[in-house]
């Protein structure tokens, strides 16, 4: 089953995947990674975690479904300086490379987006050398809190799992996360997998310059990405997404004003 990635590479989406780093979205793996490793980081997007790992290992490829968000992985590496990457269009469900060449293989926020999570997983163990690491990363919308109370961001959270799952995708993939590896783990073409360690962990966006960054991110994403025109299609009007849009901002501007977004993670090391 193919799907459709629910954001898109709209400006507004970026702004937001720009403030990504290896400390703020993969400080689970970051103290198992080591310069003498091969990474694989499937769905790099803008690619700024990628570069802060690639720092921190021998060699990266950076794959990319799309190749307008490789580009940008592209040109974040070459303003950074970072010159230990190679860059690859390819498919997480189904990797074009062969077994066993990686000692790590890396996905942050990409699992949720796809039709089949299981299948991905099967594939990044199978490109994991025995001893590597597989290490996934997602949020859960469903167990997204906020503070105040805001009744358009209610009616935002609904519209987002409604729109995701209409790509066949999963919003609330962090809370799976654990369950899926299992899953892949015991499939038995791909071997045995010695260990799946589940973790947690969370964003807090509370200070007046957070807010400000993710209401207005999302308020744009909400009349402007790739997410408004599915929202549209599937016959959501102008004014409800301007209400989301209002919304977020409102939940910006409040004073005391907080966002915990909690992720689900797994490392599973490879036998
Ligand atoms: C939410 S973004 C995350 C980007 C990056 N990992 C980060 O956290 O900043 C998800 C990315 O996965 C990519 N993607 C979606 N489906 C994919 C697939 N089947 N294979 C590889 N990448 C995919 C999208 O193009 C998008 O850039």
């Amino acid at each position: 089953m193919s799907n459709r990635y629910t954001h898109g590479h709209h400006e507004s989406v970026l702004r937001s995947h720009r403030r990504r780093t290896a400390e703020n979205s993969a400080g689970y793996l970051v103290p198992h990674l080591s310069g003498d490793q091969d990474l694989l980081d499937v769905g790099c997007g803008p690619g700024t975690i990628t570069v802060d790992l690639a720092a921190r290992v021998r060699r990266v490829t950076a794959l990319e479904v799309s190749e307008p968000a490789l580009q940008l992985a592209r040109e974040t590496a070459t303003a950074a300086g970072v010159a230990n990457i190679d860059f690859a269009i390819g498919d997480a469900q189904h990797l074009d490379l062969p077994d066993a060449c990686f000692d790590v293989v890396h996905a942050h926020q990409v699992l949720q987006h796809l039709a089949d999570p299981v299948a991905a997983l099967r594939e990044m163990i199978r490109v994991t050398r025995p001893g590597g690491l597989v290490a996934v990363r997602d949020a859960d919308y469903h167990g997204f809190i906020w503070y105040p109370a805001v009744p358009g961001l209610d009616r935002w959270l609904e519209l987002y799992q409604e729109v995701a799952r209409a790509n066949h995708a999963e919003p609330d993939a962090g809370r799976h996360l654990y369950a899926w590896a299992l899953a892949a783990v015991g499939d038995a073409s791909t071997g045995s997998a010695a260990e799946v360690i589940p973790s947690a962990s969370a964003w807090c966006f509370a200070t007046e310059a957070d807010r400000s960054w993710w209401s207005e991110s999302w308020a744009a994403r909400a009349t402007e990405s790739d997410f408004a025109e599915q929202a549209r299609e599937a016959g959501h009007p102008d004014t409800e997404l301007a209400a989301i849009a209002a919304a977020w901002r409102e939940w910006g501007a409040s004073p005391g004003g907080w966002l915990l977004i909690p992720h689900g993670e797994v490392l599973i090391r490879t036998q």
